[in-house]
């Protein structure tokens, strides 16, 4: 991947032809004892595709990425990377080419930015080791090639003032961009975003919007969560609503938008939500 980039013009790609198949779900489902999380769920993405993932709260959405990422072993169905079945190991998954931010974010709190960045760079370097004991010329070569590439890739999320600030820190806006920064240095063809706006305000929701742009512009495959639909129907190519475990509608923004099961299902949900409140 080549951050050095072009001022592409940023926006959906539009209805064009789909790109190589990269990812691809079929009948994936997930069993959590008596709980169908995830319930027979087909879902593909392809090469220059940005793809969303939506539907209320507890719909399975994190736990479909899960199943995608090697977090969970489906109990039943396909996932395959680039027409490989990956084993269920979130480490080989990486390696293979995916990588994912969290819906709780997942950072090293007493590390610094470019740490955090850095840690993302070693399942790319031959040194395993996170330690830096024995460090002979190859690793500390390595070391200064990570750290330079760890820094290329806080400039363009945005955070180049802050790589040495402990993550911890970090305004969360600001956490929520170094995951992401953290997932690129893995080298991924493919990106996972669970709520990559949530407790953004609508600049940095905006500014989020933009950087998914670039990256995708770069040549990545992009899948989006998101509660903000404003945000996903404006960013995605297309989208899936989850609906207790189900694919209730799985299309372009506009099919998705106007179809008024999206809608019931929401409201229906926050009804709920108000009784509980109650
Ligand atoms: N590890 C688990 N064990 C048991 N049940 C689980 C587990 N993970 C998720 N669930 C259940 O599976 C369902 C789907 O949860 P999930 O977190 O995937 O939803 P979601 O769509 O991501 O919701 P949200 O929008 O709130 O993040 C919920 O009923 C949840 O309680
Ligand atoms: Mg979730």
């Amino acid at each position: 991947m080549n951050t050095a980039m072009q001022d592409a013009p940023a926006g959906r790609q539009g209805g064009g032809k789909l790109g190589a198949m990269v990812l691809e779900a079929r009948g994936v489902v997930m069993r959590f004892g008596g709980l169908v999380a995830v319930n027979n769920v087909d879902f593909d993405v392809h090469e220059g595709e940005i793809v969303g993932l939506i539907g209320p709260n507890g719909a399975g959405k994190t736990t479909f990425f899960n199943c995608l990422t090697g977090m969970y072993k489906p109990t039943s169905g396909t996932v395959t990377f680039y027409g490989q079945t990956l084993p269920p190991k979130p480490r080989a998954v990486v390696k293979a080419g995916m990588a994912r931010t969290f819906q709780n974010i997942r950072l090293f709190g007493n590390m610094t930015a470019l740490e955090n960045v850095m840690v993302g760079r070693y399942c790319r370097t031959s040194s395993a080791a996170l330690t830096s004991i024995l460090h002979g010329p190859k690793y500390r070569r390595e070391e200064a090639e990570s750290r330079a590439r760890a820094l290329e890739l806080l400039k363009f999320v945005g955070l180049g003032k802050s790589a040495e600030l402990l993550a911890r820190n970090m305004p969360y806006g600001d956490q929520r961009r170094l995951e992401i920064a953290r997932a690129l240095a893995t080298d991924p063809k493919l990106i996972l975003l669970d709520e990559p706006t949530a407790g953004m305000n609508p600049q940095e929701t905006a500014q989020a919007m933009d950087l998914i742009f670039r990256i995708r512009d770069l040549g990545l495959a992009v899948v989006v969560i998101e509660h903000d639909m404003r945000f996903i129907f404006q960013l995605c190519d297309r989208v899936l609503c989850l609906v207790r475990g189900e694919a209730l509608i799985w299309g372009t923004p506009g099919e998705v938008q106007s179809d008024p099961r999206v809608i019931e299902a929401y409201i229906g949900g926050s009804e709920l939500e108000d009784e509980e409140d109650a």
